[in-house]
């Protein structure tokens, strides 16, 4: 753990133009600096660096960030280490809080287990290569799969001895202490007995992130029936299943390069892979992927292509994984291998060249894969194609990037001859359920944007949507949050009398006074903290949001801050002349919170004209069109205000 006043002493010391500077050539513009962007290919520089705020964006590609996401960006650093990256860089010391006893003694005792793990891993693989048993049963066995010696020295594989302790009292006799094999899982202790739990089986060791031995799996070359295939070393303090993937220490780099990780099942698949030349691949061993691992391979791409063997059953029952994936916001495709094919077999059968071929032309993303799959079953039943709707328009909702999201209704339209705006307002329900649901703001994480749900077309008809209004008012509150607007008042005596208010104070009063609330949730999550440093009387100011911990609401703060502010609609119409915005701060304060709450109206009217359409009582009619009435009122007022703010 980093002390958070050593992280915040990271922040404020690391220059970005420096830490950037480190990998990208960048050059001196005005208050900027600008170069090639590492991270898309392009000749020209739109790749800006502005040290002032502390923040870099390329205008090509849009990806955005402070020093810290930088280098986590680039280096594929997680946020700590990228935190001790830029602190060894600025000489920062990191006195990481104080390690227990108990901690202490678990760092040793994780060293011991890799130290025999690390001694098994050498011993197995002499066995393979010198003993006359290796040699005989595992190494031809592996030799009949076409393993060459070079794939089996890449991947350390090896033979333990078809003895009940043949491992076991090797390791002891070198000073091995039994309570670490039996950790390890390398050796059973039953009853006072100990022996090796590996007996006669070809060792795939299992490597972490930086190539160290935390496990073994040992396949049987016998044909009984009665013998798992497989047999895995137990969890244990080096070896957590739901944390690793087989094959990550190998396919990291080649996952970096292809921008694409391959998803197998099964630790043969990935070596055949392999064999064939590709190296980016890594296998789930026969379990669905869990959250963990869909980070970890997160870290390198956002994009994964699952190698199925052609069994159409256990594709099915992988789609509820594979929606998590989406939720985590990564592309996911499919490819299907022909009946009874699995990667291993088909590298085997075919040449290095047709498998990449067979692979690149039968890859499809993941909806348009499903909705194929499930639409061909429910082609002539109402029912199902009913269900079918639901089931696919729930997937496309777990995407966070509503412009994939627009895209996947668009292809799932035409596969199921549906039209797109019926998939639409399935999704929009379902996106609104959502975003209702936890409404408590508990879940920063990866939130959909709830405004970007809706087709073009649709925000050009929508008279409700408010996106543009509320974005309106956070900008104003990020920029000039602290600065103060004067507002004149006459006292009992007809003084004038001149009150300066905050805008961030003036805003968030008068939004909060009339229970409004923002349909985006990064708006609303902004607004909230503004709420707070108001009461508080610590309001927040930009760097506290480009600094956020929130990567949603860090990117969307630089993106508000590095585009060209844009006069609204209504100046441009009235023609209205205007100094900097900082001279009128106090009208565009004022005219943006009245914009908002005309949207808000707005939308309470239509949804009350249609609660007067559903209404089948004489008595609530009466009741919901006085409503309107007063509605409407409001409306009038709030654009008359509006008006003589704009105007005056
Ligand atoms: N597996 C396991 N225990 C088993 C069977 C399978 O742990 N009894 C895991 C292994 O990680 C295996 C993966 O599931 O690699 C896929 O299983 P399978 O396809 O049966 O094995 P393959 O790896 O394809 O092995 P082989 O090609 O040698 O049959
Ligand atoms: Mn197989």
């Amino acid at each position: 753990m980093i002390p958070k006043e050593t992280i915040q002493n990271i922040i404020e010391t690391a220059r970005v133009e420096e830490v950037i500077g480190d990998f990208v050539s960048i050059k001196k513009r005005g208050v900027n600096f600008v170069g090639l962007c590492p991270f898309h290919n392009e000749k020209t520089p739109s790749f800006v660096v502005s040290p002032a705020k502390g923040i870099y964006k390329c205008f090509g590609c849009g990806k955005a960030g402070n020093a810290i996401n930088f280098v986590m960006e680039h280096e594929h650093f997680s946020y700590p280490e990228a935190l001790k990256y830029l602190a060894k860089k600025y000489a920062i010391e990191i006195e990481e809080e104080e390690q227990t006893p108990e901690q202490i003694k678990a760092l040793n005792e994780q060293e011991s287990l890799f130290s025999v793990t690390e001694f098994a891993r050498k011993y197995f693989s002499e066995n393979l290569f010198n003993k006359e048993e290796g040699k005989a049963i595992g190494l031809s066995y592996l030799k009949e799969r076409d393993y060459n010696e070079d794939l089996i020295k890449k991947f350390e594989l090896g033979y333990c001895i078809d003895k009940w302790e043949d491992f076991t009292g090797h390791a002891l006799k070198n000073g091995y202490n039994l309570s670490y094999l039996v950790k390890t899982g390398l050796t059973i202790s039953k009853d006072g007995k100990h022996y090796d739990r590996f007996r006669g089986r070809v060792m795939f060791p299992i490597h972490s992130l930086s190539g160290r031995i935390i496990g073994f799996g040992g396949r049987i070359l016998s044909p009984e029936k009665s013998k798992a295939k497989y047999v895995n070393s137990p969890e244990s303090d080096i070896y957590h299943k739901s944390k690793v993937l087989y094959g990550i220490y190998f396919a990291k780099t080649a996952i970096i390069k292809n921008d694409n990780c391959y998803l197998v099942e099964g630790y043969t698949d990935v070596m055949s892979m392999n064999k064939a030349g590709i190296e980016n691949v890594v296998a789930s061993s026969g379990t669905s992927l869990t959250n963990d691992q869909i980070r970890l391979i997160k870290r390198y791409t956002p994009n994964i292509t699952i190698l199925y063997d052609g069994d159409e059953a256990g594709v099915k029952a992988s789609f509820r994984g594979i929606d998590m994936i989406l939720e985590h916001g990564m592309n996911v495709k499919i490819v299907l291998f022909p009946d009874g094919e699995d990667p291993d077999s088909y590298v085997r059968n075919h040449r290095t060249s047709e498998v990449e071929d067979f692979i690149t032309k039968s890859a499809k993303n993941f909806i348009s894969f499903k909705t194929n799959l499930l639409y061909k079953e429910s082609e002539n039943d109402p029912i199902k194609k009913a269900g079918l709707i639901k089931e696919i328009v729930n997937t496309i909702s777990l995407v966070p990037d509503g412009i994939f999201r627009n895209v996947y209704i668009k292809e799932c339209s035409s596969i199921m001859d549906i039209p797109e705006q019926t998939l639409m307002n399935e999704l929009n329900k379902k996106l609104r359920k959502k975003i209702w649901d936890k409404n408590k703001f508990e879940a920063r994480e990866e939130i959909p944007e709830p405004t970007k749900f809706v087709s073009e077309e649709q925000i050009k008809i929508d008279v409700t949507d408010s996106e543009a209004q509320e974005k309106e008012i956070i900008r104003l509150l990020l920029m000039y949050g602290n600065d103060e607007i004067v507002f004149e008042q006459e006292d009992e005596r007809k003084r004038i009398e001149k009150i300066p208010v905050k805008v961030a104070g003036f805003i968030v009063s008068d939004i909060i006074r009339d229970e409004i609330e923002f349909e985006n949730k990064i708006h609303q999550i902004i607004f909230n903290e503004f709420s707070e440093g108001v009461d508080n009387e610590n309001i927040p100011d930009e760097k506290h949001f480009i600094n956020h911990p929130d990567e949603n609401i860090l990117k969307f703060t630089i993106d508000i801050l590095s585009s060209p502010w844009e006069l609204s609609e209504n100046w441009k119409k009235k023609r209205i002349i205007v100094g900097t915005e900082k001279e009128r701060l106090k009208i565009s304060v004022t005219s943006s919170v009245l914009a908002f709450k005309a949207k808000k109206v707005d939308k309470m009217i239509i949804d009350n004209q249609e609660e007067i359409k559903k209404t089948e009582s004489n008595e609530d009619r009466l009741i919901l069109i006085q409503k309107h009435v007063t509605l409407k009122k409001v409306s009038r007022e709030i654009n008359e205000q509006l008006s003589r703010i704009i105007t005056r």
